[in-house]
């Protein structure tokens, strides 16, 4: 891509800075509890291992991969699983790891799917939110930021798999 079309959305400090405020209500919303926190593959992992370190009540990690843009900026709403969770999450007070949620379906299918294996309560925590191309609706529990309709890149969010390396969001104009 012409790099000159990228440019910086939300900088590292202040992403650093959510996501401490996010874990700081995790944190008081499940005290007493054990959190697993399941992170979605592969857009999540750059949020959910920021968001782990301040993480306090004991906790544990499984990743789950599913494939819904290909390598496409527009939503198929196809929703495949690649790869599923290791552990079983029966009775357990799961939370879904996002980067971004833009039309809503792998958010609503991946809930009704953890759902169907009998936890104790399933919640989604979202870096990213674009409510105005929601088509389904779902609900995240922990919102990062809520950002305008545009295809946006770094901090695990990639362009045809580049870019996820860079510790800021982007959009592209
Ligand atoms: P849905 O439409 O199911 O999409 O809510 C969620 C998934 O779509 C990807 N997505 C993006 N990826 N820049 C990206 O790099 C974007 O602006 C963008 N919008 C959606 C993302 O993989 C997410 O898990
Ligand atoms: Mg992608």
């Amino acid at each position: 891509m012409d790099e000159s079309r990228i440019h910086v959305m939300i900088d590292e400090v202040s992403l650093q800075n959510r996501i401490r405020q996010l874990a700081d209500e995790i944190n008081h919303d499940y005290q007493g509890k054990e959190l697993a926190m399941i992170c979605v593959l592969k857009g999540g992992v750059m949020f959910m291992t920021d968001l782990a370190k301040y993480i306090q009540i004991p906790m544990t990690m499984d990743f789950m991969s599913v494939s819904s843009y290909g390598n496409q900026q527009v939503s198929t709403g196809i929703v495949k699983i690649m790869k599923d969770l290791d552990n079983s999450i029966e009775n357990q007070h799961v939370l879904i790891v996002e980067d971004i949620m833009d039309t809503g379906r792998t958010l609503q299918y991946l809930k009704n799917l953890l759902a169907d294996r009998n936890p104790a309560s399933v919640k989604i925590c979202t870096l990213l939110d674009k409510p105005h191309t929601r088509v389904v609706p779902v609900k995240a529990d922990y919102t990062g930021f809520v950002i305008d309709d545009k295809f946006v890149l770094g901090y695990g969010l990639d362009y045809e798999q580049h870019y996820r390396n860079l510790p800021y969001i982007a959009y592209v104009e």
